[in-house]
């Protein structure tokens, strides 16, 4: 177990690095924190992803190998392996990656990995299979056709649960054609068309180098995510995160058997 003073002079040591931790508060020691010990946002929202997986994944939590995709500073991934799963999270950006492999050692937490990697270089050889997939804040983020390509890879990885949080399109304002069919949506801009690549790696929570993203309307991305053989999807309301943006979602895609086809009792 590391010293608290020691905790302290290297959690200073990567601010004056990389600057403070943007997103993910995470309990270091006692009183100690990466950010305060104040209730964040993420607090609300890790509890919902919590419930989700106790309730609707495969195994107990223990059981579990988890995938948490732009895991940013590492707060999902953290708290799946200190509830006993085999956690790996993948993030883009060094400064992040920094933080989280601080908080994964400062936790002493051996059944984490955490990988330097673009979320679009995912694939059953290189990371193996999961029981629980987190699509947490980075769909988003992803341009067409990466977004379907990247939900593509997640299918290929996912052996139950992937839990997608995400913005989605309200209004069709955008036609995008991927494989022969058609996805409306919205373009958002991630980045100015002008700035440099070392420009875009400074925004800690954007892309990596797309400057515009691809968001689908729910119709749409409900459909590619039956395409690609999730057979059910649902949207979690509780528990609650109040203060969600409208155009901001948690689903739950279940990728098993296809029901049987044959006529049903109704039919
Ligand atoms: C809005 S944050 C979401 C972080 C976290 N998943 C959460 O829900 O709190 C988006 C994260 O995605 C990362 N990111 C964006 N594009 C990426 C890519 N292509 N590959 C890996 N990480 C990426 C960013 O560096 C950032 O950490």
């Amino acid at each position: 177990m590391m010293e608290k003073a020691e905790i302290i002079k290297r959690k200073e040591a990567l601010i004056a690095k990389y600057g403070p931790w943007t997103g993910h508060n995470i309990r270091l020691a006692d009183d100690l924190y990466t950010i305060s010990p104040q209730l964040s946002g993420d607090e609300i929202k890790l509890r919902r992803i919590r419930q989700i997986v106790a309730d609707l994944s495969p195994k107990p939590v223990d059981q579990l190998r988890v995938l948490d995709l732009a895991c940013l500073e590492g707060l999902y991934a953290c708290e799946f392996a200190r509830l006993g799963a085999t956690a790996v999270g993948i993030e883009g950006r060094e400064a992040n990656i920094a933080k989280a492999h601080f908080a994964q050692e400062v936790l002493g937490l051996s059944n984490l990995s955490f990988h330097q990697d673009d979320v679009r270089n995912l694939s059953r050889a290189k990371y193996g299979e999961f029981d629980v997939v987190l699509c947490l804040g980075i769909l988003y983020h992803l341009d067409a056709p990466d977004v379907f390509l990247f939900l593509e890879k997640i299918a290929e990885v996912c052996r139950g649960i992937v839990i997608i949080d995400t913005h989605i399109a309200l209004k069709k304002r955008k036609t995008v054609r991927y494989q022969e069919k058609d996805y409306q949506g919205k373009s958002f801009r991630e980045h100015s068309f002008w700035s440099s690549l070392a420009e875009r790696q400074k925004a800690l929570w954007a892309s990596l180098d797309n400057p515009r993203s691809f968001w689908p309307t729910l119709p749409a991305l409900l459909s590619f995510l039956t395409g690609i053989g999730f057979t059910s999807t649902y949207e979690c309301l509780s528990p609650p995160e109040p203060n969600k943006p409208r155009d901001r979602i948690t689903l739950v895609a279940v990728g098993t058997e296809p029901a049987p086809k044959e006529r049903t009792l109704a039919l």
